[in-house]
């Protein structure tokens, strides 16, 4: 086995004087450079990046067993994406930080890597630039947080959508918010519900890409820092086995992890931040494949926002692994993982420990599951919908559109008592996709107009070409592809047109004539805020549409592990 580190610290002269000097002043020993497997350990931690504040101490742990196997541990940070506090959205760095990723791990003397990912886009950004090299890698997730704590309730942040209608009703001071916070984020770790964070850690877990239970495990509990040693120990092994990341992320590593995906009630944003994984390591994988891999797919993970539960409680009940031997009828079991077994074989002793937090497909806490994709001359490209977050009764649905232009418009008009809205519309909203905002916030759940909730309507059909946080609910149509900003039919769309939303069908139609429709295409003028310098500028001239994963054009596929030239 030749290793790619021994091309700088097994060099001899002036080179390998170089490449080594400078790191001993780290207090390194000289064996340490003499053929061990160097291991880099990609870290997200950040003070910006709550949910992975506690990186610092997990990658100790995962250094420990990188030494015990005898290895050469080297951690090194890159751009970290804190969901809360990044504006305008964390999905306009997803791509930088992949990038960022990707040049530091083929520029660098490493033989393998360690992701340690946490919060919503840490997770894709790394795996994205991972794949582009394609070397030995395993992912540390951070572990959700333990369940919120308020008034004698169970919270999470589902929970957040909810107080802030409370809040604007008056039933929910603002003194009341304020305590709920620190209750609700009582623990290191990332959201504590099945949202976007907790879905792409059962996503790598499904696709192979870390040891068994790694999706669960609290972040508080001392069973996660046990997994970050073992997965130490593990890539020493995996760089002396030549175990690289396209061999496990196969067409079947992608289609268990749609599958899984459905089974736990997935965030929206899965499909977009795996479309875009799938891109970089040679995988066709089309938006169709969502729909027909997850439509059969019942819930049978009981947890917020589509379910009652945390996901505390989904690791008490047997975590990831009891999930998946439920499903294993509907998985590729064959698939080879990280730690050299099949998915069936690692979870073939798991067991289901709490009926009511995981069931068997028989007998599921929803038939429908999954993702829907909507096709129709409003989203030619597609459009996603999660039906188990939604409402029966709007599953079909015929209404008037009332739209709003911008996110601005919205915020201005939406509880405006004039606004000609009955619960029965449809709120349109538009420029808030990739190129749009830029950025495809998660602003696709708007929120109800405050006349209607006064009234006590508790979910509309919404129509958006933006994302939803992996912890909102209701009927909301999202990742409309094209988008508004790219001249797509949604930014067509007038006040008072009929829009025909049929999920059983999958059809998303907007009922205006096609004369009429040229006609305003070709009146039609972009008036999304566009940037004529700098990253963002590059970001909106080179993003691809939601449909293909909003990852660069010229980012697909990868450059491998080779470096260009020799530094010196
Ligand atoms: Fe970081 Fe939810 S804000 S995971």
């Amino acid at each position: 086995m030749e290793l790619r580190s021994t091309h700088w610290f097994g060099r001899t002269g002036k080179d390998g004087f170089i490449y080594r000097a400078w790191m001993k002043n780290q207090g390194y020993p000289s064996h340490l450079f003499e053929g061990r497997p160097v291991i880099g350990i990609c870290n997200t931690w950040s003070e910006l990046t709550p949910c992975n504040g506690h990186f610092r101490e997990l990658a100790q742990f995962i250094k420990n067993g990188i030494f015990e196997a005898g290895g050469f541990p080297v951690e090194f940070p890159v751009m970290s994406l804190g969901e809360t506090l990044i504006k305008p959205t964390a999905m306009l760095y997803r791509n930088l930080a992949s990038m960022d990723v990707e040049e530091s791990i083929r520029a660098n003397p490493v033989d393998g890597v360690v992701l340690m990912c946490g919060c919503d886009k840490t997770t894709p950004s790394l795996v994205m630039g991972a794949c582009s090299v394609n070397i030995p890698t395993i992912v540390v997730s951070g572990g959700p947080m333990l369940t919120g704590k308020f008034r004698g309730k169970s919270i999470g942040t589902s929970d957040i959508w909810r107080f802030a209608q409370a809040n604007k009703m008056g039933t929910m001071s603002n003194e009341e918010m304020q305590v709920s916070e620190a209750s609700m984020c009582r623990s290191d770790g990332h959201c504590a519900v099945m949202g976007t964070a907790s879905s792409m850690a059962c996503m790598i877990e499904s696709l192979g890409l870390s040891l068994p239970e790694n999706a669960a495990i609290p972040a508080a509990d001392s069973r996660r820092k046990a997994l970050a040693y073992m997965s130490g120990k593990r890539i020493v092994e995996m760089v002396k086995e030549g175990l690289k990341l396209s061999d496990i992320l196969t067409r079947d590593a992608f289609e268990n992890a749609i599958v899984t995906n459905a089974a736990i009630g997935g965030s929206t944003n899965f499909v977009i931040h795996l479309t875009a994984i799938a891109g970089r390591i040679g995988i066709e994988l089309n938006i169709e494949d969502y729909d027909r891999l997850s439509k059969s797919i019942p819930l049978i993970a009981n947890l917020q926002p589509s379910g009652k539960y945390f996901m505390e409680d989904l690791y008490y009940a047997g975590g990831l692994p009891a999930v998946m031997k439920e499903l294993k009828t509907l998985l590729h079991t064959k698939a080879i993982t990280a730690n050299g077994k099949t998915i069936g074989e690692n979870v073939e002793s798991s067991e289901n420990y709490n009926e009511e937090v995981i069931t068997a497909i028989d007998k599921p806490f929803n038939p429908i599951a999954g993702f829907v994709i909507l096709k129709g001359n409003l989203c030619e490209h597609g459009a996603v919908l999660k039906p188990s977050a939604a409402s029966p009764h709007l599953m079909q649905h015929k209404g008037k559109a009332v739209c709003f232009e911008n996110i601005e418009d919205y915020k201005a008009r939406i509880d405006d008592p004039a606004l000609d809205v009955e619960a029965d519309s449809v709120l349109v909203l538009k420029n808030v996709g990739p190129i749009g905002y830029p950025g495809m916030p998660e602003v696709g759940n708007m929120g109800l107009p405050k006349k209607l909730l006064e009234k006590g309507v508790t979910d509309m059909v919404r129509i958006s070409d933006g994302r939803m946080s992996g912890t909102g609910f209701g009927t909301v149509v999202l990742h409309v592809s094209p988008e508004a900003a790219a001249g797509g039919t949604l930014a067509l769309v007038q006040d008072g047109d009929t829009i025909t939303l049929d999920v059983h069908n999958r059809v998303l139609q907007l009922e205006v004539a096609d004369d009429e429709l040229a006609k305003r295409r070709l009146a039609w003028k972009p008036t999304h805020l566009q940037v004529a310098r700098g990253y963002v500028q590059l970001y909106q001239q080179h993003v691809q549409q939601a449909h293909l994963g909003a990852d660069f054009d010229f980012l697909i596929g990868g450059s491998g592990s080779e470096v260009l030239r020799d530094s010196h």
